[in-house]
């Protein structure tokens, strides 16, 4: 079959304004949009900028807003598409050529949350253990690769009157180690998450959870953080 691409082009070194470059590509039903994209950076276009690794939904680096919807290339069967496909950087991030985006601020806020392990006790002999009942509670938010999917959904930071919310990626990582039994710093936590950039920006609009190429809940995560947070401070 043949794949027709509309990519988002802008060269900010070169181009006063953004356009768009149609490609037209030939595939295998079964071919994912990121294979297209190669294609067309190999044999067409070797000036096309976009970034990806693995190729197996693992690495979250090829993140883009798919016919108006984030998602990852590599995971977007070819089959699905009947008529051209819009492939446009992820919204949100200021764009650094094409499909790829500056994710410092991302990156800065999600390290804003403190996205370790934090203890206090003296170490133990050996590790510090955790039923497999305890490390259930958060297992789900392990699988976060940080494509930046559901941030760049979220209509909160798409809004740049409240731009500075920390985001759903980061409020997963937060909640990943909030519910870690091993962890010794939730009052800490707490006072890093209590305010109305941090868990309460949230709107429970929905739109990261519909997103996220890991299926991890994350607005119920959301939920669950402010919950924790209520409950610490009427305890
Ligand atoms: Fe990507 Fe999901 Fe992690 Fe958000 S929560 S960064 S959409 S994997
Ligand atoms: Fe690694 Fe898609 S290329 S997640």
């Amino acid at each position: 079959m043949i794949v027709s691409l509309k990519v988002f082009r802008f060269d900010p070194s070169k181009d006063e304004r953004p356009y768009y470059q149609t490609y037209e590509v030939e595939a295998d039903p079964m071919d994912r949009l990121l294979d297209c994209l190669n294609r067309v950076r190999w044999e067409q276009d070797p000036t096309l900028s976009y970034r990806w690794s693995c190729g197996h939904g693992i690495c979250g680096s090829d993140g883009m807003r798919i016919n108006g919807i984030c998602g990852l290339a590599c995971q977007k069967l070819v089959k699905n598409f009947k008529e051209e496909v819009l492939i446009e950087p992820l919204p949100v991030f200021k764009v650094v050529k094409d499909l790829i985006v500056d994710l410092g601020p991302f990156l800065e806020r999600y390290n804003s949350i403190k996205p370790y392990l934090i203890t206090k006790s003296p170490p133990p002999k050996q590790e510090r253990p955790q039923s497999p009942e305890k490390q259930h509670l958060f297992e789900e938010a392990i699988r976060c690769i940080l494509c930046g999917c559901c941030t760049a959904s979220c209509p909160i930071n798409q809004n740049p009157e409240t731009a500075n919310y920390v985001g759903p990626a980061a409020l997963v990582r937060a909640f990943r180690y909030l519910f870690d039994s091993r962890d010794e710093a939730t009052e800490e936590r707490i006072a890093l998450l209590d305010h109305k950039d941090g868990a309460w920006g949230c709107q429970t609009l929905w739109k990261c959870t519909e997103v996220c190429p890991k299926e991890i809940p994350v607005t119920k995560q959301i939920a669950q953080i402010k919950r924790r947070i209520y409950e610490t401070k009427h305890k």
